[in-house]
């Protein structure tokens, strides 16, 4: 779990996104939910972490995320939600364990599934095995008793979602969460697909916490500048 730490203290920066000096759109967007992020008094509780494609560092996200709380403390729970690529799952070896998949299925109850990962506080629910429809398990009722359960059992619970643009189960785990934290790959995501994807978070309730600038470089004296919150 070393290496959770190593990655923590390396990259991860929660970002004020420029809204004052930046007049575009698609920055007074960002701008204006930036408020909104309010993990500290436990608003969002339960937080889907998605991004428009792959690669743009969603579970690296999601992963120090749920790093820095169970640091601070918190009772945290993950959970590789991407039965499509669950890289969590792989970094963590717990393929083909039971886990979020078969919680979906009622295999198993969620706690048989729950792991722990050496580093305090912070709990891991692998992906299970992966199904061949998994959009439609998330329909399941089953679901929907999971999220009410881990809401009295955890401080935060974090999924890691596939891409929005691609597949829709995170806007259906996103509808189910007090909110969704969008990943934005630095010089890489498109601008028109950073729109679309808040677009279809805010299609699903008004779920849009803010984004994560991922990747940016920041000078020494920015870095002292930003924090986590
Ligand atoms: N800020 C970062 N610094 C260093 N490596 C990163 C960062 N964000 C992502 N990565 C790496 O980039 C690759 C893709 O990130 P990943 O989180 O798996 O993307 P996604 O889950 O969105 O598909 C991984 O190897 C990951 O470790
Ligand atoms: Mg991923």
């Amino acid at each position: 779990m070393s290496a959770l730490r190593k990655s923590h203290e390396n990259m991860l920066v929660w970002e004020k996104l420029p809204g004052t000096e930046v007049r575009s759109v698609f920055f007074e967007k960002l701008n204006s939910i930036q408020s909104s992020i309010q993990f500290s008094n436990n608003k969002a509780q339960i937080i889907t972490v998605t991004s428009a494609h792959k690669g743009e560092g969603k579970t690296f996200t999601s992963m120090n995320l749920a790093a820095v709380y169970a640091m601070q403390g918190k009772r945290v729970l993950i959970i590789d939600a991407d039965m499509h690529n669950p890289r969590l799952s792989k970094s963590f070896q717990q393929v083909n364990k039971p886990g979020f998949s078969s919680v979906l299925t009622g295999v198993v109850d969620y706690q048989e599934a729950v792991q722990e990962t050496g580093l305090e506080n912070l709990y891991f629910l692998p992906v299970g095995p992966l199904p061949p429809a998994p959009t439609k398990l998330l329909n399941s009722e089953h679901f929907q008793t999971f999220i009410a359960c881990v809401r009295e059992a955890y401080d935060l619970i974090l999924f890691d979602t596939p891409p929005i643009l691609l597949i829709s189960d995170s806007r259906t785990i996103g509808a189910a969460s007090d909110g969704v934290i969008l990943v934005i790959k630095a010089a890489y995501t498109k601008k028109a697909d950073i729109c679309r994807a808040i677009d279809l978070i805010e299609a699903k309730q008004d779920k849009f916490l803010g984004a994560i600038y991922n990747d940016k470089k920041l000078s020494k004296r920015e870095m002292a500048t930003y924090s986590y919150y």
